[in-house]
């Protein structure tokens, strides 16, 4: 065969193996026996081994990739994926429905019905209809890359059946009996099972080997459109179809109600339905069916206000406290929790259940020896709902708290106005290890590799007193500690050393300051951008903060005031960890005369320099607002690249429309 022709017989190829792929993956109706597709696929591979140019990354044979990562590199989020709010029961709906009633003034408005599927969050970009990359969700805004596992599962699409450039989010899964199967072989090896479907599918994408990841029978299916108004559709629903009609994989057991109450039929039909379905749904989501008012209802900073998510009430199980352990942590709180005889509930074993403090345990009248009703809140953490008083046998002791702490044997104290009880000394090894555990946790310094362990062992072993030691850690040392071989060493150096740049508000969330939250930590940094500054501030200059109390304030000044953190920081510094803010300035001063202030700006099409959300924060910090859609309210289109309707529509009503580089120059 020519080369001609083998590169005809390819394209054929491809086009009948989608096909056949389509036919079993996504529509669950194969048109041909296997052994047709394997024999397909033989030949295809021998073409590609023969003439190898004409080996695409879309060809049905690309799905596991040979290669291993060291690890996933990470990505950011065009437009952020957000999360739901939650209902549990029919109130909450009927309250959701108000709220949308309120502020939707033009009256009419429908419901889409979906399942809520129980994996994790995605999302899939394809440039000009070729997948190119999958990410996880992450904190929302960043997330990791994980194309090549992605690419694994049989029913994303490595092409689309049309040209769009577009990105497309969905909730990947693992079904209940690829589970149990799974976890039937792990425990034939000997291996951990896991928990619950969610968590093996979650464990499988994380892989940095996309063969596990193909081992493990992972499905999705995609819910959602980013920027669905931009390819001329006008409604949720319509995005499913369009969905539908470039080959991906959707759910159809979605419906559109036009009533609360229809709404509310729906979501009780599936109380019986639930145990019957091939994977796992933890609620039904409820999304407002028109793009144009889920633009009008707009969206909290975590959440839509046009979806909610309603819950299935949590299974609730008996089992027997036997006894209650105490932890200690970064601020000193000392927690008691419940150690319970091991019980199945929601799908994975409970063994412990926060209680809290000692005033709930008085509340409860929980009593060692107990018989308890456990549940899990939210699906996930496991808590004690009541005892069973008419169990009791009278053997049950009573628990009181300790006077001194479990760690280092100081007073416990209850401050002034909490439920509480602290211990205060501020070199309790148990606060300094709870310390350095949020210091490298995900919204502070974000240093993959050191967990728990990692940590206990390297305050043990005298390695690290604080913080700043932990940038003078050396690959022998490490490769001394448990667990720890030649590779998980060198991704946490570089996991130590990559947090060296990060902004201000990581760090500074980080130090763990009583009362600054992630949030505090940025709207700090944003104002004094750096530390010095920071450091420097008196009451009056942060209480003139609009965001910022005084007990906040108060806790910022203490805080600095202290010999040992004035150290501390000078140690960060000479270590070379970043002590700037990099993000966009705020500028207040500046907003009032930026030509920006009290516009209405939209953002349409393809950025290249900034992404949307940057673009976003640097107008709405200089005074403007940035809306969704184009109305004869706005003041300013920004055209990106293959900008669509909305760059029409301006120039329809006469907008004024710039491009990104007029954009940036503005902005500078
Ligand atoms: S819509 C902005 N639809 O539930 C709306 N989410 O907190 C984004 N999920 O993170 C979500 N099935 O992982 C939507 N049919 C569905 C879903 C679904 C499962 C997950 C998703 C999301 C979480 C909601």
């Amino acid at each position: 065969m020519d080369s001609q022709a083998a590169e005809k017989r390819v394209q054929e190829l491809h086009n009948v193996l989608n096909q056949y792929n389509y036919e079993y993956y996504v529509l669950d109706q194969p048109s041909v026996p296997d052994s047709e597709y394997d024999r397909l696929t033989q030949e295809l591979l021998q073409l590609e081994e023969k003439f190898p140019e004409l080996q695409t990354p879309d060809s049905p044979t690309q799905r596991v990739g040979g290669e291993v990562l060291d690890t996933f590199k990470k990505v950011r989020h065009d437009a952020p994926m957000l999360s739901l709010s939650n209902a549990f029961n029919e109130e909450d709906l009927r309250d959701f429905d108000r709220r949308v009633k309120q502020a939707l003034d033009e009256g009419s408005y429908s419901y889409v019905c979906e399942l809520k599927i129980d994996g994790l969050a995605v999302s899939l970009k394809y440039e000009n209809g070729l997948f190119i990359q999958g990410a996880t969700r992450g904190d929302g805004t960043v997330g990791e890359d994980i194309s090549a596992n992605l690419k694994t599962i049989r029913s994303i699409p490595l092409r689309i059946k049309e040209p769009y450039t577009m990105e497309v989010r969905g909730e990947a899964f693992m079904p209940k009996q690829s589970f149990i199967a799974l976890n039937a072989t792990r425990d034939e090896k000997g291996e951990e099972p896991f928990a619950n479907p969610r968590n093996a599918a979650a464990g499988s994408l994380r892989q940095l080997d996309p063969r596990i990841a193909a081992s493990r029978n992972l499905d999705i299916f995609l819910y959602g459109v980013a920027g669905a108004e931009e390819t001329g559709i006008t409604t949720h629903s319509g995005s499913l179809e369009l969905l539908d009609r470039l080959s991906f994989k959707t759910n159809k057991e979605r419906k559109v109600c036009r009533t609360i109450d229809e709404v509310i039929s729906y979501v009780g039909s599936w109380a019986d339905k639930r145990p019957k379905l091939p994977y796992e749904i933890d609620g039904i989501v409820i999304k407002v069916d028109s793009l144009e008012q889920q633009k009008e209802l707009g969206a909290t900073a975590k959440s839509p206000r046009w979806a909610i998510a309603f819950k299935f009430p949590a299974e609730e199980v008996v089992t027997k406290l036997t006894g209650i352990t105490l932890s200690v942590g970064r601020t000193g709180v000392v927690t008691p929790t419940a150690l319970l005889q091991p019980v199945k509930v929601a799908g994975t074993t409970v063994q412990r259940a926060t209680l809290h403090n000692e005033d709930l345990i008085r509340e409860k009248d929980i009593k060692i020896g107990d018989f308890v009703v456990i549940k899990k809140a939210g699906d996930i953490i496991p808590e004690v709902v009541n005892v069973i008083a008419e169990r009791r046998t009278g053997e049950e002791e009573e628990f009181s708290m300790p006077t001194h702490c479990p760690e280092c044997e100081s007073e416990l104290i209850r401050l002034e106005g909490e439920v509480a009880l602290r211990c205060m000394n501020p070199k309790c090894p148990a606060q300094i290890r709870e310390g350095m555990i949020h210091f490298v946790s995900r919204n502070a310094m974000n240093i993959d590799g050191l967990g728990e362990k990692v940590i206990a062992q390297l305050y043990r072993s005298g390695l690290v007193h604080d913080v700043s030691d932990l940038y003078r850690l050396t690959k022998e040392q490490l490769l001394h500690l448990e667990r720890m071989g030649e590779k998980s060493t060198d991704n946490l150096l570089n996991a130590i050393e990559a947090s060296k740049v990060n902004s201000l508000e990581k760090l500074l969330f980080g130090l763990g300051i009583r009362h600054v939250g992630a949030k505090a930590a940025k709207t700090l940094s944003q104002h004094f951008e750096t530390m010095e500054a920071l450091a420097d501030a008196n009451l009056e200059q942060l209480t003139s903060i609009h965001e910022i109390g005084d007990k906040m304030a108060e806790a910022v000044v203490t805080y600095f005031n202290q010999p040992e953190v004035s150290e501390l920081i000078a140690k960060l510094q000479a270590a070379g960890v970043n002590m700037a803010y990099n993000g966009p300035k705020l500028a207040a001063v500046a907003a009032s005369d930026s030509f920006f202030a009290g516009k209405t700006v939209v953002l349409t099409g393809k950025l290249h320099q900034l992404t949307r959300n940057e673009a976003k924060e640097r107008i709405e910090a200089l005074g403007g607002k940035v809306a969704g859609s184009v109305s004869k309210n706005t003041d300013l289109v920004i055209a990106g690249e293959e900008a669509g309707s909305k760059l029409d529509k301006a120039v329809q009503l006469n907008i004024e429309v710039w491009d990104e580089q007029k954009l940036l120059d503005e902005l500078n």
